[in-house]
């Protein structure tokens, strides 16, 4: 099966053997020098000296971990939604007790770092900032993350990226951006099973989670590095997923981060070509489109769900559908993690052989 979907994405085999190995104590050496051996993988591919803690979670865990560690009981925020990851960010907000500025941007769309500058001077009571990085659901990159870092700390705020589907594919540079907090997750482009996920803190947000009152304890990040400085985690981890991922690190640092980014370009752009040579258009704005998947505007009347079907039954390919109001209306096409050139040909040639099946003629 080509699983041409946006997480959870293919991994090695030598990953996936890992990832069968007996279990270990959790709080023993062996687990131990693992998490050490991972925890610096994973700054090396985060580009960042600060702490990065691993959770047993998916990504919607660590976007949970972020606001209840990071969002004040009634704190006023600003969302910045450009698709349905951005809109979960705004309903974890709110299901705390935050209040959302909402800034939506039409699907397709980058954020307009004016129009961000602009909503911020006219709420100057806040303080946090929450952003998409890759909106996985319109296959746009958002290219703000350095001027909206740095127009952030100018009025003494803090900025939460949710870089999920980008990081360990395209360059997220942590601390050259002065991003504060930074999450991904290991179904993405880390060639891992789901299970873990990964968030960075900067000094300005230890500091804001020491002050902050609201409610925590599975994700209350002080405990994570608390046990951390242990080589432990505070609640027991998903070993075996944890497992794969110190296999597929060794794999992604032998290959070299550059080498990584530069692949992506490489096929994303092959893939955007492929469907428009279709004569499909894409429906990320041009410019912003994602290096990790794209997002495929269906020809007027298409049934996204049929094209699904026919392109696993007749093609063993897997694409993803729209979320939300882009049901049936696009199909998203995957690249990232464990992935090379004849995946992608396979998944264009999927693509065109079921659109024909379907009637299209192009
Ligand atoms: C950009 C983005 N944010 C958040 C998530 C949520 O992660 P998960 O499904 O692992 O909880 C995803 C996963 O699809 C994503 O792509």
């Amino acid at each position: 099966m080509n699983l041409r979907i946006p997480g959870p994405t293919p991994v090695p085999p030598e990953v996936a053997q890992a990832g069968a190995a007996d279990m270990i104590n959790h709080r023993g050496p062996e687990f131990a020098a693992m998490m050490n051996r991972t925890t610096a993988g994973v700054k090396h591919v985060y580009q960042t000296q600060h702490d990065v803690m691993t959770l047993s979670a998916s990504g919607t865990g660590a976007m949970e971990a972020a606001v209840v560690n990071l969002v004040e009981p009634d704190e006023h925020v600003l969302v910045i939604s450009i698709g349905e990851f951005g809109d979960r960010f705004i309903n974890l907000v709110k299901t705390y007790g935050g209040r959302c500025t909402e800034l939506k941007f039409e699907q397709g769309l980058a954020a307009d770092m004016n129009k961000v500058e602009a909503t911020l001077k006219a709420h100057p009571d806040i303080k946090t900032v929450l952003v998409t990085h890759n909106e996985t659901s319109t296959g746009v990159t958002q290219p703000i993350l350095p001027a909206l870092a740095q127009y952030v700390h100018s009025i003494d705020g803090l900025l939460i990226v949710d870089a999920i589907s980008s990081l360990s594919s395209v360059p997220v540079k942590t601390d050259e951006w002065d991003l504060d907090v930074v999450l991904s997750g290991s179904q993405k482009g880390w060639m891992t099973a789901p299970g873990l996920a990964f968030v960075s803190m900067s000094d300005r947000a230890w500091a804001k989670a020491d002050r902050n009152k609201t409610p925590r304890f599975y994700f209350d990040l002080r405990r994570h590095q608390q046990s951390a400085a242990t080589g432990q985690t505070p609640w027991t981890p998903a070993v075996s997923v944890w497992f794969q991922l110190d296999r597929a690190l060794q794999i992604m640092l032998a290959e070299g981060i550059e080498n990584i980014f530069a692949r992506h370009r490489r096929l994303g752009r092959m893939t955007r070509d492929g469907v428009r040579a279709m004569g499909l258009t894409l429906l990320a704005s041009e410019g912003v489109e994602s290096d990790t998947v794209t997002a495929i505007r269906l020809p007027e009347g298409m049934d996204g769900g049929k094209l699904l079907n026919v392109a696993m039954e007749n093609f063993h390919t897997v694409f993803a559908g729209g979320q939300g109001s882009l049901r049936g209306k696009i199909i998203r096409f995957g690249h990232l993690g464990y992935v090379n050139d004849k995946d992608i040909v396979a998944g264009l040639d999927a693509l065109r052989g079921s659109l024909a099946k379907l009637g299209y003629k192009g």
